[in-house]
């Protein structure tokens, strides 16, 4: 008998050209352990690092992953909104033009601050000054690949984050281990942070920023460890201050610039009101604890004390504060809804800041992906998405 073979295949191509609300272009984000997605991790002598469980839980496999949260940092909160690929490490082994140019690049580094000298103690970050250095290698590495033109348009289209500064505070300015830092006032350093931060925004616009957000400060005097500094456990009001006089100054120098500057959107937002709220009232936001971090090692408590020998809460999504320092990923979540309202990226309606209810679980980064994209009018820049089936049936017919 003979066998008798059909084959049948059906190719469907669709090609959609359609406006998603999803950006155009890439991120460049420069920043400390608020932004970091891994670099520390291949600083071999940084005394920052989140390589340890429990960082990372809930996010993807649950294992370490650089991030100093539980979950997402409020870039790739912000980013995934706004519908842009999440930037890999700068120092991750796999980036290449290729991944750059679909991508862009993460320069954050835990311990980084805006004055080279900030966060000294953990021996090696990148400063934001070396980020920005690393930032300029990274274009001239593109300039050699696709040539100046298409180079120059590729990162005038792109969209950079800055989000530094709290450890120009908390690890620099209120320990001055520093002499010549001895010389500032409260006011006289905030001007001095500020300015030089306004230097490096020119560079950046020098380098071909146009579309660029800054962070603000949210009330730093309220984390964990700066609560521990006093007998009382409450905030470090004149940390706080500091906090509010950063965003105050910084918000002026950014929207200076951005009407000073040819052809560019500056914007600063920060999410102190909220974050001050959520800690003052965590109940009405779904929070139980806004004090003590989730993740702790009890009553020793130097910087990153979460490790595989410490406590987690029961529900991580009812903690405000991930460690000493860090918010988790649900705080996160808040502080960038924050952030996109006060930038204007919404169109007014939704204020997806106002109090929700807790997620039974903590929430996981597919909950994220799937829920953003639509809620995005972003930027004025959208992409025709074009989507190609394929399906190959192969049959063989006995006869
Ligand atoms: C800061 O560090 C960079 C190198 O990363 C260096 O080029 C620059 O001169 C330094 N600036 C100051 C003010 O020390
Ligand atoms: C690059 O742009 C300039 C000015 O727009 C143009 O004169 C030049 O021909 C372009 N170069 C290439 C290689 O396309
Ligand atoms: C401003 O941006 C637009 C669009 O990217 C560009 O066509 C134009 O040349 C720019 N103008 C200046 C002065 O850079
Ligand atoms: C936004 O709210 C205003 C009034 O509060 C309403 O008139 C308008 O239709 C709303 N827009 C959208 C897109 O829901």
């Amino acid at each position: 008998m003979k066998m008798a073979r059909a084959m049948l295949l059906i190719i469907t191509v669709l090609a959609v050209s359609s406006e998603l609300g999803s950006c155009k272009g890439v991120q460049f984000i420069f920043g400390d352990s608020l932004s970091d997605v891994g670099n520390n991790i291949y600083l071999s002598k940084s005394l920052a690092q989140a390589n340890l469980p429990w960082y990372g839980i809930d996010f993807g496999s649950g294992m370490p992953n650089g991030r100093f949260c539980n979950g997402r940092t409020v870039s790739d909160i912000i980013g995934d909104k706004m519908g842009l690929p999440r930037p890999p490490a700068f120092l991750d082994p796999s980036l290449t033009e290729d991944v750059i140019l679909e991508n862009g690049v993460n320069y954050a580094s835990g311990g980084g601050g805006i004055l080279n000298e900030t966060g000294g103690l953990f021996v090696q970050k990148f400063s934001l000054y070396k980020q920005i250095e690393l930032f300029q290698g990274t274009r001239e590495l593109i300039e050699k690949k696709i040539g100046v033109n298409a180079s120059e348009k590729f990162f005038s289209e792109a969209h950079y984050t800055v989000a530094l500064g709290s450890n120009d505070f908390i690890n620099n300015y209120l320990l001055p281990i520093y002499g010549d830092l001895w010389k500032y006032s409260d006011s006289s350093f905030i001007d001095y942070l500020t300015e030089t931060l306004e230097h490096q925004l020119k560079i950046l616009h020098t380098l071909g920023a146009r579309q660029l957000m800054v962070f603000g400060l949210g009330p730093m005097g309220c984390i964990p460890l700066q609560r521990v500094l006093s007998s009382s456990g409450d905030c470090q009001d004149r940390t706080n201050k500091l906090a509010l006089g950063f965003n105050k100054v910084g918000n002026k120098i950014v929207n200076d610039l951005s009407s000073n500057l040819k052809n560019v959107s500056f914007r600063f937002g920060d999410a102190y009101d909220v974050v001050e709220d959520v800690i003052n009232n965590p109940n009405k936001y779904g929070f139980s604890n806004s004090h003590d971090p989730c993740c702790s090692f009890g009553r020793i408590r130097p910087a990153l004390t979460c490790n595989p020998a410490s406590t987690l809460c029961k529900d991580r999504s009812k903690y405000v504060f991930w460690d000493e320092y860090h918010p988790t990923d649900r705080a996160n979540e808040m502080i960038a809804n924050e952030i996109i309202r006060k930038l204007g990226f919404l169109n007014g309606n939704q204020t997806i800041s106002r109090p929700a209810a807790a997620p039974a679980d903590a929430p996981s980064p597919a909950y994220a992906e799937n829920g953003a994209k639509s809620m995005m009018d972003c930027l004025p820049l959208t992409r025709g998405l074009e989507v190609i089936t394929i399906i190959l049936t192969a049959a063989d017919v006995m006869a």
